[in-house]
């Protein structure tokens, strides 16, 4: 067990299988603590038939059962490395599909709760990216000299399977927020620019921190004619940015941080790369939810730090840190939660379960098969990049 929390025992009895009239409804009525025992035993009956991958902003109460704890780009990598029949992720949509990609063909990904998804990657559709290459073609962007591309597609791995497979068959890759830089270099050793989707922060923050001024980088707005941008500062533009955004992450703001200076001298302030680039510059460090987590395990009792993270990870940081001395609070102090990664209950973890058990898959996530192959060669370039 590599979670975070340490998962209750298994129950003395076997699991019992979700009868066919048990429906979700009926577990949704249920009480949390109520169904501890059903996914401690559930789980031992499946065995090493099935694996619970929880990303870091899961909440406590389903986070504890994960037998892999990790970030976007970590999680993606144990999918594709396991051999266990079932893989329940305990995430959201975009990181269930991914995981199908990665999967072998005989491999089941399950999303126990399907409107777990994910407000950022709902700001890009397929229809919107088409859209935005062909008035980038019109406007001759997407051609490039005799030995570099013109254009290339960069997606981060919060979007759709569909955009994944756009940029995998234009030559382009996904990236997460851990390998953010080396995706970007990956792209412009064989293009001139770059289109960067669906965040705009994590894209200006990498390409800012690779030297490139920010006069150099432009916002597509899907929602305006040619992206609202003119066609000379397009041509100028190193990294074209759409306009999407997280919510929980853009919420920190730079008086958070002003703050903090003022109000806890010495402490440390570690943000997460989809916040705001002003958030960022003020910020002593930037990292990946995996990142954060490494930064403050290495760093000498007695240090502090100011968070700028979903608040089930920081509030987990703060629990886990302070024994050792370490003092850990979130940036702002309303505290912002991943709404989306929240809908997954123990109640959706019993279902899946038990219905497994019961030898029902619900809940399936399956990529198309035109979708997937290009998909993979776009995640299958991001696992060579670090
Ligand atoms: P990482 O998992 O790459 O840190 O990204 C955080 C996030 O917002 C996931 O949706
Ligand atoms: Fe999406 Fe933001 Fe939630 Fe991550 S934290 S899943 S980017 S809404």
């Amino acid at each position: 067990m590599i979670g975070l929390l340490e998962a209750p025992s298994a129950d003395a009895e076997a699991a019992v299988a979700a009868p066919d009239s048990c429906t979700l409804d009926h577990y949704l009525s249920q009480p949390d603590d109520t169904m501890d025992a059903r996914i401690a035993a559930a789980r031992a009956t499946l065995g090493t038939d099935v694996v619970l991958l929880g990303h870091h902003y899961q909440r406590d109460e389903v986070i504890r059962f994960a037998d892999f704890t990790g970030d976007s780009y970590k999680l993606s990598r144990i999918a594709a490395d396991t051999s266990a029949k079932y893989m329940l992720f305990c995430g959201v949509h975009f990181m269930a599909e991914t995981a199908d990609i990665l999967a072998k063909p005989w491999q089941h990904v399950i999303l126990p709760d399907l409107n777990a998804g994910c407000s950022m990657a709902d700001m890009a559709e397929i229809g919107q990216v088409e859209d935005c290459w062909d008035s980038l073609e019109r406007a001759g962007v997407t051609s490039g000299s005799s030995d570099k591309a013109g254009l290339i597609p960069l997606t981060y791995m919060n979007s759709a399977a569909s955009i994944k497979a756009f940029c995998g068959e234009r030559g382009g890759l996904v990236c997460t927020s851990s390998n953010a830089r080396g995706a970007f270099e990956w792209a412009f050793a064989r293009g001139e620019k770059i289109l960067f989707l669906p965040d705009q922060h994590l894209g200006r923050n990498t390409a800012f921190a690779m030297g490139i001024p920010i006069s150099e980088m432009v916002v597509w707005d899907p929602y305006q004619i040619n992206g609202g941008v003119a066609p000379d500062r397009l041509k100028a533009a190193r990294v074209i940015l759409w306009k999407g955004h997280c919510s929980v992450h853009q919420r920190f703001l730079p008086e958070h941080v002003d703050r903090v200076r003022r109000e806890e001298p010495g402490m440390q302030v570690i943000v997460h790369p989809e916040c705001r680039w002003e958030v960022c510059q003020k910020a002593d460090e930037l990292g990946s939810t995996e990142r954060i987590i490494d930064y403050i395990e290495k760093a000498p009792a007695g240090s502090s730090f100011a968070v700028g993270t979903e608040i089930h990870l920081v509030n987990r940081l703060a629990k886990r840190f302070a024994p050792l001395g370490k003092r850990v609070i979130t940036l702002d102090d309303s505290g912002c939660l991943c709404t989306t990664m929240y809908r997954i209950s123990p109640q959706h973890l019993a279902w899946s379960l038990e219905n497994l058990v019961a030898g029902r898959v619900v809940n399936r996530i399956k990529v198309a098969e035109d979708v997937k192959q290009w998909a993979k060669v776009a995640l299958d370039r991001m696992l060579e990049v670090r």
